[in-house]
């Protein structure tokens, strides 16, 4: 070894210790007759000094190093005069007696400390200086202990980690797949999978009864913060279960890292329906760290002459408390919010509770006090409260009280990045219709089981595909299917999924495939079916998500190594970028004519 300790691990009781460090060169300060390194490695930091009276010349040739110069320096630790309450070697310091340069090093772009003036774009171009710092390589340390606690977890249950291939056949997602050509089978193209679906779903024919995996997936779609283009899956599959196994089973592997990663004790998640989700939050994932639902106002507010709400199908709103005191340049800025393209109301309509119960509204003119008073009830608004309404289509309208919502809980703070609060959200459509494609969709996937009690539906809904009389009026039937939420955010997905033949043809049907279509795409799982399929189910957590909302942080990518930007580009190794002609010749999609 080139050292005997680390920097992050000398106390005062080491003090009198002869040892050797090796580490980058954070910061040196030259104060005259002294001057002081911090030599940083993945452990801390800790402090070298050099004396000017003592040690000339080591003094000297100390002050000519640069930042990020790496050194290994032998020397004495001491107790220090000015101790560092901030720093856990901040009780001593090395009376270094021998340094040597292991490598020189150009000066970094950007000042690689916790606080750094390093702007995101040149970070990412120099992401290998960018996990210098501290505060970056912690996410990735509890990133590893994420990963660490939940195969022991899984292990625990008897879980066998299985790995499936990267080279695949289209797995239908959803999204967009990436593809790779095959340069043996020109015309021919891969897929990356989108996760490992079918093949978790083929290990339970296989008869391996518990299978997961920590597994790279791949997804071709439109980045946001908490989307990467590749990205990670904590991958199950069980079989012999039903819905409640699995949601009991998962349950505790996430109440299990809370304990092990944050030292929380989790609360057995509530359960709510996809119904009951959109109705009170207008999400699928709904941020129930606060309250604040939706309370539907059509009763109490149609017939008065207002167009606005006489003409919508949905009237709704939220109570944001102790918000009647808003200004009007406030209200204006929540009206602009909410008419923001990507909100999409139309307008927003409040009406001020004041502190001594009389109530002012924006519509005053059609709705009198009285009328006013109902729905302060209906809201359970109380003096000093703020009603906020909106109205028009009810999805969309949902979908517009929901941004609010939460943009009132980020203006009131009850958003706290410290505070958990999850959830099964359960029940949700089998089906959904897509406008732009003019047919249904599977909402989860194609594998999910419709709810027994529902599969009557399913089969009236290939009768009126029989007959041509498919719209988007019918209303779909329930899939076991469940989605595990916290804080807002969907940090994993599953079902239970249909492990009888007859009823997945019956999907591919309804999903607008011919029969040889499915037989092309997913006859292998099909005739997998055929040789004993185990009734099976499963689910699959965004494990960057679980690490962001663990480490408290807003992007995912602050806990990927080595993430794409929001083009999907790795700007410091500059992909993707062209290939040669010949590579392409090779793979026979040359574009050359
Ligand atoms: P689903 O598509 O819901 O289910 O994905 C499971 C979880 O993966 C995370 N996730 C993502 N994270 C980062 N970037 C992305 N682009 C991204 N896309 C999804 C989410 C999501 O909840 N095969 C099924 C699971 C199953 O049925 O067992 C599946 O992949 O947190």
């Amino acid at each position: 070894m080139l050292r005997s300790n680390t920097c992050g691990e000398l106390r005062l009781s080491d003090a009198g210790k002869e040892v050797i460090l090796c580490g980058w060169i954070q910061k040196s300060r030259d104060l005259g007759g002294m001057t002081f390194i911090d030599l940083r490695d993945r452990y801390g930091l800790t402090q070298l000094a050099f004396n000017m009276d003592t040690n000339a010349d080591l003094c000297s040739t100390a002050r000519k190093l640069g930042r990020e110069f790496v050194l290994q320096v032998s020397g004495l630790v001491k107790e220090r005069e000015n101790k560092n309450a901030n720093l856990s070697t901040g009780d001593i310091e090395i009376e270094v007696t021998k340094i040597q340069v292991l490598n020189e090093a150009s000066t970094p772009p950007f000042t690689i400390e916790e606080n750094t003036d390093g702007g995101d774009e040149l970070r990412m171009k120099y992401r290998y200086l960018d996990l210098r710092r501290s505060n970056v390589r912690a996410n990735l340390q509890l990133r590893h202990q994420v990963a660490r606690y939940t195969r022991t977890f899984l292990d625990n249950q008897d879980f066998i980690e299985v790995e499936t291939p990267v080279l695949i056949k289209s797995t239908p997602e959803g999204a967009r797949d990436f593809v790779v050509p095959s340069r043996m089978n020109q015309g021919e193209f891969y897929a990356l999978p989108q996760s490992p679906q079918t093949f978790k779903q083929l290990l339970m024919v296989s008869g391996f009864d518990r299978y997961y995996q920590i597994v790279k997936c791949f997804r071709d779609e439109d980045l946001r913060a908490d989307r990467q283009p590749e990205f990670t899956q904590i991958d199950c599959e069980m079989s012999f279960v039903e819905q409640e196994d699995v949601l009991k089973m998962f349950e505790a592997l996430v109440k299990y890292l809370f304990k092990e990663v944050k030292g929380i004790d989790i609360d057995s998640l509530p359960r709510m329906t996809y119904a009951d989700a959109m109705k009170f939050y207008g999400s699928d994932k709904p941020d129930t760290r606060f309250d604040m639902r939706f309370v539907e106002l059509n009763d109490l507010t149609k017939g008065k002459n207002f167009k606005v709400f006489d003409d919508a199908e949905l009237v709704v709103g939220i109570c944001a408390k102790g918000c009647a005191e808003y200004t009007r340049k406030q209200l204006d800025e929540l009206t602009d919010f909410v008419k923001r393209p990507q909100v999409g109301a139309s307008g927003l309509v409040y009406a001020r509770v004041n502190a001594d119960g009389t109530i002012k509204s924006s519509v005053d003119k059609f709705f009198d006090e009285a009328a006013l008073k109902t729905w302060a009830e209906a809201m359970k608004a109380e003096p000093g409260d703020l009603i906020l309404i909106l109205a028009g289509k009810a999805d969309k309208t949902r979908k517009a009280l929901n941004e609010l919502r939460l943009e009132m809980g980020t203006r009131l703070g009850l958003r706290d990045k410290n505070k958990f609060s999850c959830l099964w959200v359960i029940d949700f459509p089998l089906l959904e219709f897509i406008e732009e494609e003019g047919r249904f969709f599977a909402m989860h996937h194609p594998f999910t089981s419709p709810k027994p009690e529902d599969i009557a539906i399913v089969d009236e809904m290939l009768q009126l595909q029989a007959e041509n009389k498919l719209s988007e009026d019918c209303i779909s039937p329930r899939a076991n299917a469940y989605d595990m939420v916290i804080n807002g955010v969907e940090v994993g997905g599953g079902s239970v999924r249909i492990f009888n033949k007859d009823l997945q043809k019956k999907m591919f049907t309804l999903l607008g495939f011919s029969d040889e279509e499915a037989q092309k795409q997913f006859g292998f799982l099909m005739n997998a079916f055929e040789f004993g399929a185990p009734p099976h189910a499963g689910i699959a957590f965004g494990f960057d998500r679980l690490c962001s909302l663990f480490g408290g942080a807003d992007s995912i990518r602050d806990f990927i190594a080595f993430p794409k930007n929001n083009s999907g580009r790795d700007v410091m190794i500059d992909a993707p970028s062209e290939i040669a002609l010949k590579q392409l010749d090779e793979l026979g999609i040359s574009t050359k004519k």
